[in-house]
């Protein structure tokens, strides 16, 4: 009972969680949303203050005036609440506010002034966005998942111990986009300094779910770096972070030069302004930044507790409850994040996909999920030794169905979506035939 009012009081603060959307035969219904690994929904609360917040809107760190100053001292707030959020030591780490994950990961990797011989150990679980940024500067490598698609640390000391004392940087997930497979953060932070390596959580798809906590900078269950997005937990409005020890980015030219990162500029000579300023080139994301600040306001007020409590619940009903119907495959198990990525025997999961959202108004992303090694390996199917057998649209290339959960969801909605899948099982010919690919659209429609 607790649990349905801390939802209903969740629910009706998301953005068009009771939206109607067309389905079949000229229907509608309430749409569901099972993609929040990819973005959540707004918070109206969050509207609210940018509304209130945009009347009091100008230009920051540049201008005079009443607003500027308003505008300027709730940027520079952002940073601490950020910073407090996760726990950082203010002191001795800095808030750097960027786009996304992605944006600050490729920003750490151009900061960290690695060498072609240092070594960057990432795993097999990662995100394209937490190995790319790693492949440009130095040597990388990857540790392995084991048979379940849990992360390997008997094979991550053995890399450590390998390539000990060139590891500059361990950078793994905090949870998975996948399997929603959590990582003990803490206890691998301990094994990286334990090698004289630093380490690099993404916590993309854990600082919406669950409490993070970076410990102060000697401990050595301590997070190093941190990285997570604004338009994962909430706030949709283009501004991510970046955490890490000031002294990684004081005594260096930042990658992005610009407006506001200096602090006297001559033809020969610069003076770099102070922290954070020197790393955010340019005229800063104010409303995303304050957007994202008001959103972890909203989650604390709720409790990260209590989220994941809630989260954990209905995550593990609709998994028992999808393992159930015949011809699902449901790759990992408990406990996870609320992501469950399954497949239908005999269904491509693009076809599935457009079953769950034309017949059922129901919204979940197919295919690899930007980590298309890890998704292979969980499929069982081999690195492929020539790139272009794989070079077709995404609906096409082998992939899963993933469901990706949010305190705003309800068991009802767990049940129309087994219930389809159940129809789906029970009517496999018609459905089968109904939905054709259309290499147009590059997706399966209706027939
Ligand atoms: N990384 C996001 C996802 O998994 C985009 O969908």
């Amino acid at each position: 009972m607790e649990h349905m009012f801390f939802r209903q009081r969740f629910r009706n603060d998301i953005m068009g969680a009771e939206e109607q959307v067309p389905i079949m035969k000229n229907k509608k219904t309430t749409f569901i949303n099972f993609d929040n690994a990819a973005s959540t929904p707004a918070l109206r609360p969050v509207w609210h203050m940018m509304e209130k917040f945009l009347c009091y809107y100008s230009g920051v760190h540049r201008g005079t005036g009443y607003k500027s100053m308003v505008s300027s001292n709730l940027y520079d707030d952002v940073h601490t609440i950020i910073g407090n959020f996760v726990k950082a030591d203010m002191d001795k780490n800095v808030v750097i506010l960027v786009k996304n994950t992605t944006e600050a990961i490729n920003k750490l990797s151009a900061r960290l002034n690695l060498k072609a011989s240092d070594v960057v150990l990432t795993t097999d679980m990662e995100h394209n966005s937490n190995d790319l940024p790693w492949r440009r500067f130095s040597k990388i490598d990857w540790v392995k998942v084991d048979c379940n698609g849990r992360l390997d640390l008997f094979d991550l000391e053995m890399k450590l111990k390998k390539y000990y004392p060139n590891v500059k940087l361990l950078t793994v997930t905090g949870a998975s986009n996948v399997t929603g497979y959590i990582n003990d953060i803490h206890h691998i932070a301990a094994l990286a300094h334990g090698y004289g390596s630093r380490i690099l959580v993404d916590a993309a798809q854990l600082a919406a779910h669950r409490s993070i906590d970076m410990k102060p900078n000697h401990d050595s269950n301590h997070i190093d770096f941190l990285a997570f997005s604004g338009h994962k937990m909430y706030a949709p409005f283009g501004c991510g972070v970046l955490i890490g020890p000031r002294e990684c980015f004081a005594n260096s030219p930042p990658d992005h030069v610009g407006g506001g990162t200096i602090k006297v500029i001559s033809y020969r000579k610069i003076s770099w302004a102070e922290l954070p300023d020197k790393e955010e080139a340019g005229s800063p994301n104010v409303l995303g930044a304050f957007a994202l600040a008001e959103a972890i306001k909203y989650l604390e007020k709720f409790g990260l507790e209590r989220i994941a409590q809630y989260e954990h619940d209905l995550c593990n009903y609709a998994y028992q409850k999808i393992k159930k119907i015949p011809g699902i495959m449901v790759y990992g198990n408990m406990p996870r994040l609320g992501v469950i990525s399954l497949n239908l025997d005999g269904f491509t999961h693009s076809k599935l996909g457009a079953i769950l959202g034309a017949e059922g108004g129901i919204g979940v992303r197919t295919g690899c999920f930007c980590a298309q090694n890890y998704v292979r390996t969980l499929l069982g199917i081999s690195d492929p030794v020539d790139l272009s057998t794989y070079e077709k649209p995404n609906a096409l290339l082998p992939g899963m169905v993933r469901i990706s959960l949010a305190p705003y969801n309800m068991p009802e909605e767990v049940d129309r979506f087994c219930n389809l899948l159940s129809r789906i099982t029970s009517n496999r010919d018609y459905y089968q035939q109904a939905y054709i690919y259309s290499p147009q659209q590059e997706q399966y429609v209706l027939k």
